[in-house]
């Protein structure tokens, strides 16, 4: 039985932590014996790279995007054995990729890969789009403000017109301040469980500073904690049938 798992990391708006989620959530999964892919399809806003030292890559998903390369072309190593598909950082190479190709590369995905994780864009572009309904599971990610809450609505119900299912909401950047919204509240906008809440952590901004994910430098930061926590939730969550 083929149940690989497809799920992009999805909200209204950028800065939310999408990229960081996707990429330490896959060391997570991988750590925790799944085959793991992780594809930057946030083609305008290109960051997972940079969390992986991988902004030098020959190959990325540019190329492939563009009809050029294939999927394996274009996979690294990270940590943990995950398997990284970066997008290229430079505005020409942008250009060149056609985000409706992603259906494609994804056919690439060998047929024994437990996750793939789709660093998806913000907003509700085509590229977002096409990254939403490539995925057969939506995971939203809001900070605990109701500007992020109510945009994050917006893709909720964007997913689900397009036949992806949003299978819950993570809370990042939470720093338990009086004027947040409540996790019983965003789970009540949202309609979908909050499978996660992330800390505000400044350990996540070292490591980006010292070019590596968060889970390598300290697997015991609190965020780190509540990404591995994601992670076991996520492997508890029934697949979608495809
Ligand atoms: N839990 C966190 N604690 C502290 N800083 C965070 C946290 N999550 C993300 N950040 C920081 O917020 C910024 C945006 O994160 P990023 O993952 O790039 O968001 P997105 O992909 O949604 O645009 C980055 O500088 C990142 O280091
Ligand atoms: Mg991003």
């Amino acid at each position: 039985m083929v149940s690989m798992r497809i799920i992009a990391l999805a909200s209204g708006k950028g800065g939310v932590g999408r990229t960081t989620i996707t990429a330490n959530l896959g060391i997570a999964l991988s750590g925790f014996g799944k085959s793991t892919i992780i594809i930057d399809a946030s083609l305008t806003t290109p960051d997972l790279a940079f969390l992986f030292k991988l902004e030098k890559s020959v190959y990325t998903v540019n190329d492939a995007l563009a009809g050029e390369a294939s999927l394996e072309d274009v996979l690294y190593n990270g940590p943990k054995g995950v398997k990284i598909a970066p997008a290229a950082v430079t505005l020409e190479q942008i250009k060149r990729a056609r985000p409706e190709r992603l259906p494609e590369l994804l056919s690439q995905v060998p047929q024994k890969t437990d996750f793939v994780l789709i660093d998806a864009p913000g907003g509700l572009r085509r590229e977002t789009v096409t990254a939403i309904r490539a995925a057969r599971e939506i995971l939203l990610v809001t900070a605990p403000e109701m500007v992020s809450v109510s945009d994050c609505m917006k893709t909720r119900l964007i997913s689900e017109f397009l036949g992806s299912t949003p299978i819950g909401v993570v809370l990042n950047r939470v720093r338990r301040e009086e004027f947040e919204l409540k996790s019983g509240d965003i789970k009540t906008i949202l309609n979908v469980p909050v499978l996660a809440e992330i800390p505000e952590d400044e350990k996540v901004g070292q490591a980006l500073k010292q070019g590596k994910p968060l889970l390598v430098l300290d697997a015991k930061a609190p965020a780190a904690k509540a990404i591995m926590g994601l992670a076991k939730r996520l492997l508890k969550v029934k697949a979608q049938a495809p």
